[in-house]
């Protein structure tokens, strides 16, 4: 099995990752981390805090010479932010005056009910978590499963389709569609809307709002057969909806046509099934012979399993709970209501949310793999692969 926990609070000394399950002889080079981790702090509509800090990972375990031994993987990145901060964050006893006390929870965070849920009197304890910083370990563990995937031919990508009400209009294969969006500071690769886009959040930034939006992850190259339709916590779909509806603020996720389905007639969601034998042999799949589909409503995605189209999502952002125009909200110390400014935050995160998207996405695709074809080397996995789809092409 693999999986990986998370550790390190937003302001703390340092963010820690552990991976268990990655199999041995994976190359991984800490540049690969660290693109990563400098794709997911850009995107207009960032705040001071992305200028503050560069991530670089460092891998302190599991990893020799270029390579995974097959033990856990450790990576740590350092918060550069922690000098401002080591007394207020540090794990010493110290005076109470040392605490810059938080008693304003704001709405749309996780303040004031973590708050209630774990006792604490100052809200610092509770967003020092929830912070979407968190997120850092989660693209940093999600790049070595990038690695992994990259291995086997499997494409990850996304690109943002929405912000704040401004739409793209996207089509094109993924991998044009994830250069374009690459060359975009809103990742959007509509270039008319990407401009729109960001005027939308210079308004919002005016006016002292923040934004939401949308993002697709499409992934190239899955071969049919990930997930379950035998259990119900092994489905893909499910899984893969819970990995993005894991990321802070995200409150839809959609696979395929989505909830368009709910308003369609079946000869126009289900995809028809078709054969051809004229499929090129090469190393990995799709390039063989065998089942195929003219469209693809279901995003690869069918009983729980991927079925060889490639696999597209889509997630929803809430906008940034954080606001420089105040809404109401109550101390939780004089009980008495307030209307409060804040200093630092992000106006629109929806381009880095992709980012996290694609790596929490990727964690979860190549955990399916690894259960399927699993071995203790990438070797032994690449062998049963092979014979896989020998297998399937010969179906
Ligand atoms: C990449 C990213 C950056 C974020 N930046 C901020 C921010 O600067 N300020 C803020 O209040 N919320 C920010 N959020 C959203 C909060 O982390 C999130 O709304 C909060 O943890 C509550 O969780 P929930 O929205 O899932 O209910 C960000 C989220 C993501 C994914």
């Amino acid at each position: 099995m693999l999986r990986y926990l998370t550790a390190g609070e937003s302001h703390g000394r340092e963010l820690t990752a552990i991976i268990e399950g990655m199999p041995a002889g994976l190359a991984v080079a800490s540049g690969d981390i660290d693109r990563e981790l400098a794709r997911r702090q850009s995107g207009y509509g960032r705040g001071a805090r992305m200028k503050i800090e560069t991530d670089r990972a460092e891998i302190t375990s599991g990893v020799r010479h270029g390579k995974t031994l097959g033990s856990p993987i450790a990576l740590v990145v350092k918060n550069r932010d922690w000098e401002n901060w080591t007394e207020i964050m540090s794990p010493e006893a110290a005076p109470a005056a040392a605490d810059r006390a938080v008693t304003r929870p704001r709405p749309g965070h996780a303040d004031l009910t973590g708050g209630l849920k774990y006792g604490h009197r100052g809200l610092r304890n509770v967003l020092e978590r929830s912070s979407a910083r968190e997120t850092t370990m989660r693209v940093a563990a999600g790049s070595i499963a990038r690695r992994l995937l990259d291995e086997f031919g499997i494409g990850v990508y996304s690109w943002v389709t929405e912000i704040g009400g401004v739409k793209g209009e996207i089509a094109g294969a993924p991998g044009a569609l994830f250069r374009s969006a690459e060359g975009s500071q809103v990742r959007c690769p509509d270039s008319a809307a990407s401009k729109a886009m960001m005027e939308r959040i210079d308004h919002a930034k005016a006016a002292g709002d923040s934004l939401g939006g949308a993002f697709e992850v499409v992934l190239t190259g899955v071969p049919p057969g990930l997930g379950s339709f035998v259990h119900w916590d092994r489905k893909l779909d499910a899984r893969l909806a819970f990995a993005l509806m894991s990321i802070q603020a995200i409150k839809g996720a959609e696979v395929g046509m989505g909830f368009a389905v709910a308003s369609a007639p079946g000869s126009e969601v289900h995809d028809e099934i078709f054969y051809s034998r004229k499929g090129r042999s090469a190393k990995f799949w799709p390039r063989r012979p065998g089942f195929s589909r003219k469209t693809n409503n279901a995003g690869g995605i069918e009983g729980g399993m991927s079925n060889g189209e490639p696999i597209v999502l889509r997630a929803a952002m809430k906008p940034i709970p954080t606001l420089y125009k105040p809404l109401r909200s109550v101390d939780i110390d004089t009980k008495k209501p307030f209307k409060a400014s804040v200093e630092r935050s992000d106006t629109c995160a929806v381009p880095a949310a992709a980012v996290i998207a694609e790596a929490v996405v990727a964690f979860e695709v190549a955990g399916a793999f690894i259960e399927k074809f699993g071995g203790d080397s990438i070797s032994e996995i690449e062998r049963n692969y092979m014979g896989y789809l020998d297998s399937v092409t010969s179906y």
